[in-house]
């Protein structure tokens, strides 16, 4: 969704500024714009679309000077316009917000009331006429007053004319993250934006405002106490968030998986064995998480249930927060999300925290909101995700819930350890079984070649090849806008049945023996419908499989446990081979956001 940056140095701001949210595009956006201030002078460049329309805009009309701030604003309140675009100013102030500030129309009234003219439709500008209205010659009181008047999320940055060497920013919900380099500063809401200048970074906690120059950062809490930082260095190179000679970073970072994987299971697995990833020895676990992340939940059940023998479910965070809860004393809520910021999945996790259960994280980043929300904290190693659709963060979190439930298994006594030990030494020969599937694409390609106008494609599956069959469809259609289904195989004759129709591709993922037939013989139900049908399945089933289905496709034999993991792939490959074959815009699918920071 929206992304902040900001720069003060010795440099020109305005091509870091670009540079900075051309890095943040991947969290999709619809507007952007920079402030930079030349001296005592505001300068503002933002517009409806994309950044090469900013840059364009600068390119007539460049802003000089080497402090400055900039936004890509994923439309809430009001529509994607020049006008609406931030930075917003009011007197002599320029204001980025990430988030929402949920009392804004009253806020806007009262600033009415007291002269304040309103030029956009968003929440942001009453932030900025809060705060200027607040000014009296010191900008951290006037943000601290401010706070006490906003509610809502915010991460914010501002500038000041009357103070021309200073960037404020503050945040409550949203994130935000201050780099710093030598004799400069700078400032993101999404780490990528800054690893080409630094690695060194402070994470802001919430309600903490940092006042940046040239020399250094100072960090205050709310009421204006200094605290005490120490910046913290990132693993991640800058070449990680970039698309090294790939068409796409969906495509990358599909092809990273084998390594996102071993680099997973080495920290979690070493040679003094598997680690603890859950504190205690829960009797219960239950996920919450959205899209994506919400599919691997559902895996993770599946898994908890088979080794560790304890009860699980996975929930919709959505749903979850205003559902009625009925806490287990023994039960550990583990909430799933790639960036560790999503709305509805820390709201999710909040109450699990406040009905008294005891809560995980599990999070592709390092600092997230959610990872200091949860009393505990488990990570995937995938490293940077930049495409909108998660696919190394997806299977990382799948590998992450499958470790956790072998030591849960191991630790409660259900899993045998020499079954455990199998199961460990099968993930390690995967990255390998990973690559294989991972060089012959051909065969998908084509199909998508073949199938591009297709209208109605349904993916079926039992158990946990349900889980995955939900995952191959929202990837489908979410990068390549394909309407598609999921169902649990046996379901698809109560109704949806009824939409098969003479060539209508349906696909069954097997990956359980002791499912095949009867998800074959679903499969069946629909082609005596005329729908083309396709099995992917691992190679020990493709015999059995090709009586029934029109095509096999194949994946290399693994532990009956490990291949979902296997299976994914060619799934993934499906949505991003269609997504190019229909000329979509792959990394940025329309009216989506890499985080969604709003519920
Ligand atoms: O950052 P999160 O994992 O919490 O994001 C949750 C979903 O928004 C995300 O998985 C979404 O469904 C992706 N676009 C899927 O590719």
């Amino acid at each position: 969704m929206c992304g902040i940056v900001g720069y003060i140095g010795a440099r020109q701001a305005q091509d870091i500024l670009l540079n900075g949210l051309e890095r943040l595009e991947y969290r999709g956006y619809d507007s952007a714009g920079i402030a930079v201030m030349d001296g005592a002078k505001l300068g503002v460049r933002k517009c409806a679309g994309r950044i090469a329309e900013l840059r364009r805009l600068t390119e007539n009309s460049p802003l000089s000077g080497c402090i400055g701030i900039g936004h890509t604003r994923w439309a809430t309140h009001g529509e994607p316009t020049d006008v609406n675009a931030h930075p917003h100013t009011a007197g002599r102030i320029a204001v980025v917000h990430n988030g929402i500030i949920e009392n804004h129309a009253a806020l806007r009234r009262h600033l009415t009331e007291m002269g304040c003219r309103f030029v956009s439709q968003t929440d942001t500008e009453a932030a900025a006429h809060l705060l200027n209205a607040l000014y009296r010659g010191d900008m951290l009181l006037a943000i601290r007053q401010a706070m006490g008047q906003l509610e809502g999320s915010y991460a914010l940055a501002v500038l000041c004319e009357n103070e021309p060497d200073v960037i404020y920013c503050v945040r409550l919900g949203s994130p935000l993250v201050v780099g710093v380099g030598e004799g400069e500063m700078f400032l993101a809401s999404d780490i990528p934006a800054i690893l080409p200048y630094t690695r060194d970074v402070i994470i802001l906690e919430d309600r903490e405002i940092a006042v940046l120059r040239r020399s250094g950062v100072r960090v205050y809490d709310a009421q204006g106490k200094p605290r005490e930082v120490k910046p913290y260095s990132v693993d991640w190179d800058a070449a990680a968030a970039e698309k090294g000679g790939y068409a796409h970073f969906m495509l990358k970072e599909i092809n990273e998986q084998p390594r996102a994987v071993q680099g997973t299971l080495s920290a979690y697995c070493g040679s003094e064995g598997l680690h603890s990833l859950l504190d205690g020895v829960p009797e219960r676990v239950d996920f919450i998480a959205c899209g994506t992340a919400y599919h691997a939940g559902m895996a993770g059940r599946h898994y908890f249930r088979e080794l560790a023998g304890v009860e699980s479910e996975a929930h919709i965070a959505s749903e979850y927060r205003y559902s009625r809860l009925f806490p287990h004393p023994g039960e550990t809520v583990v909430a799933i999300s790639q960036s560790g910021e999503t709305a509805d999945t820390l709201a999710a996790l909040r109450s699990a925290a406040e009905a008294g259960v005891r809560t995980a994280a599990l999070t592709n980043t390092v600092g997230s909101t959610l990872s200091r929300l949860a009393r505990a904290a488990m990570l995937t190693y995938a490293g940077p995700e930049i495409a909108v659709a998660s696919t190394k963060a997806y299977i990382t979190q799948v590998e992450t819930l499958l470790l956790a439930a072998i030591d849960l298994g191991l630790r409660n006594g259900n899993l045998a350890a020499e079954r455990a030990e199998g199961l460990l030494s099968a993930l390690r020969a995967l990255p390998e079984k990973m690559e294989t599937v991972l060089q012959n694409p051909q065969f998908i390609q084509q199909y998508c070649g073949r199938h591009m106008n297709t209208r109605l494609m349904f993916f079926i599956g039992r158990g946990i090849d349900y889980a995955m069959a939900m995952e191959a469809s929202l990837k489908l259609k979410e990068v390549s806008y394909l309407a598609c289904e999921a169902y649990a195989a046996g379901e698809l004759k109560h109704g949806s049945i009824a939409l098969i129709d003479e060539g209508i591709p349906v696909f069954a993922i097997c990956t359980k023996e002791s499912l095949l037939d009867k998800t074959l013989s679903n499969l069946r139900e629909t082609k005596a419908r005329g729908a083309e049908t396709v099995c992917v399945c691992p190679e020990r089933f493709a015999v059995r499989a090709g009586q029934d289905a029109d095509i096999v496709w194949t994946v290399p034999d693994a532990d009956e446990m490990l291949l979902p993991l296997l299976i994914m792939l060619p799934m993934q490959l499906l949505a991003y081979y269609m997504a190019a074959a229909k000329g979509r815009d792959v990394d940025k699918p329309r009216n989506l956001a890499k985080s969604v920071t709003v519920e």
